[in-house]
């Protein structure tokens, strides 16, 4: 039997999982960790951070399954999109990680697009408008605030590959995650000169880019001596997570889709030909099957909006969870259980980090519409789930826009263990929502580990080897009351939209 690590560098923490060639996972770590803010709208880690959890991660997953590590025929990397972590000639980090929430380059994104020679163009190269999640305007603000630093950057990497650097050596990157630096040229799948050019960045900082399943370097001795783990086991490509958890969740063939509900929130459709929104409003992305590509919207805080709920107004309900050893979210479902669809008239706004999809807008924030005293807790965390929905419904609603057919909706994610929150998503959506058995992101890097090292034949035959889906959730009667609250809230952020802006200059 062989084995496949999967690695998922996230946001709050990394997820290490071993798995069995079938799929099944023998042991699992998640090293948690902190994200700093020191503006509004800013947001930073340390890459050393990541790199301690990666290295707790493999040294527990190899203790708790007693596998014998000569037997991991490969390692895939996820992990967070779009984050810029900048390194000297000595591989020293130059400053934290500016990552894929934080929205302090709006001024950035809109020269971005200027020096382009407007926005169409930008989009049809990189197949997505300057957006200020994206690595470009990240790399633009240091060149422009801090140009001692820039003057010292020798690489550039994205969180998962600075991981890759350190377990191999290698600087490398591939297109999937390469996709959201806005360097690439995403039809070509490979880094566009003429942006690099614009923008003033010199390729030789970037890494090699490679397709998801490729080979990109071996475990060094040294870090074998540190984890535990075979000098030589190879590490492929990966994907970022997004096209990580499609394969952890087979979204590899057209008609094919999910929703995330992470940190972030994600619906992703796999398509075999390049679809580009020409407005932008949603993200076209390499993914992780060779030659193909996906279109994501992205609700830029979907779980975190529960969780921000949960850490800022359920003390209680914590405490109470861990007296009993249970979840706090699911004491939190059982509230939510108790309001009614509509949270009596109470509506909530998912923008506490601006939003992507549809809106495009980094200054919008987070809003209660409809706050009235008779309102209870429990009606604003049902406001919260709701709200993150309808945001989810709002990506969805593109891809029908954008001619793409989906005959299959997963969900994954911390949020999709909720019945409640996929029921929301059953019912706005029109169609069955699946779960998958298995651990999305970190599966999927360790099946393209698999393809890499000759176990499959192709990503679609590992998927088929490896994915079970579990529960499906149909649309049922209370349809119609959410689409009708969701005409509401769309009327919502258009009349906010001057306010947000007056907001963000207070
Ligand atoms: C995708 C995105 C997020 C991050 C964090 O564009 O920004 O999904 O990858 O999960």
């Amino acid at each position: 039997m062989a084995y496949l690590l999967g690695i998922d560098i996230g946001t709050s923490g990394t997820k290490t999982v071993l798995f069995d060639e079938k799929g099944n996972g023998l042991a699992s770590y998640t090293g948690e960790y902190g994200m700093q803010q020191p503006k509004n709208g800013w947001a930073e880690q340390h890459p050393q951070d990541w790199w301690e959890a990666v290295v707790d991660g493999i040294r527990a997953v190899l203790q708790k399954s007693g596998v014998n590590a000569g037997e991991i025929a490969g390692i895939g990397l996820s992990g967070q999109m779009h984050g810029l972590t900048m390194l000297d000639k000595d591989n020293k980090v130059l400053r934290p990680a500016i990552i894929w929430c934080d929205q302090r380059t709006a001024q950035e994104c809109a020269e971005i697009e200027a020096l382009m020679g407007g926005r169409d163009r930008l989009i049809a190269i990189t197949a997505n408008p300057a957006l200020t999640g994206f690595t470009a305007g990240k790399i633009r603000w240091v060149q422009k605030h801090e140009p001692e630093i820039y003057e010292k950057c020798a690489h550039i990497l994205l969180p998962k590959d600075y991981i890759r650097l350190m377990l191999t050596g290698e600087y490398a990157t591939e297109v999937s995650d390469a996709s959201g630096m806005q360097l690439l040229d995403v039809p070509g799948r490979c880094w566009s000169d003429t942006v690099l050019e614009k923008l003033g960045i010199d390729k030789a900082l970037l890494g090699k880019v490679y397709e998801s399943p490729e080979v990109t370097g071996v475990i060094t001795p040294r870090v074998a001596e540190l984890t535990g783990l075979k000098a030589g086991t190879p590490v492929v490509g990966g994907a970022g997570d997004n096209a990580a958890a499609a394969v952890g969740t087979g979204v590899v063939r057209s008609g094919r889709a999910f929703t995330t509900i992470g940190t972030s929130g994600v619906v992703f459709a796999h398509t075999d030909m390049v679809t580009i929104d020409p407005l932008g409003r949603a993200h076209t992305f390499c993914c992780a099957v060779p030659g193909a590509w996906h279109v994501m919207g992205v609700t830029q805080a979907a779980g975190l909006s529960l969780k921000w709920f949960r850490d800022t107004l359920c003390a209680d309900e914590v405490a109470v969870a861990n007296q009993m050893g249970c979840d706090s979210y699911d004491l939190i479902n059982k509230q939510v259980a108790q309001s009614p669809i509509g949270a009596n008239r109470l509506f909530y706004l998912p923008y506490l980090m601006g939003e992507r999809t549809p809106h495009l807008d980094s200054d919008c924030r987070g809003a209660f519409v409809g706050l009235s005293a008779m309102h209870q807790k429990r009606d604003m965390v049902r406001a919260v789930m709701e709200g993150v929905a309808y945001s989810l419904k709002d990506c969805q609603s593109l891809f029908g826009q954008m001619g793409l057919n989906i005959n299959h909706m997963a969900a994954c994610g911390g949020g999709a263990k909720s019945p409640i929150w996929r029921q929301m998503l059953a019912d706005l959506y029109g169609c069955d929502i699946m779960t998958v058995k298995g651990e999305g992101p970190a599966l999927g890097v360790a099946l393209l580990a698999g393809v890499g090292a000759g176990i499959y034949s192709s990503v679609p035959e590992a998927c088929d080897a490896a994915i079970q889906y579990g529960d499906k959730c149909a649309p049922d009667a209370d349809a119609a009351e959410y689409i009708k609250n969701y005409e509401f809230y769309r009327t919502i952020y258009p009349a906010l939209k001057d306010v947000y802006a007056r907001l963000a200059d207070l």
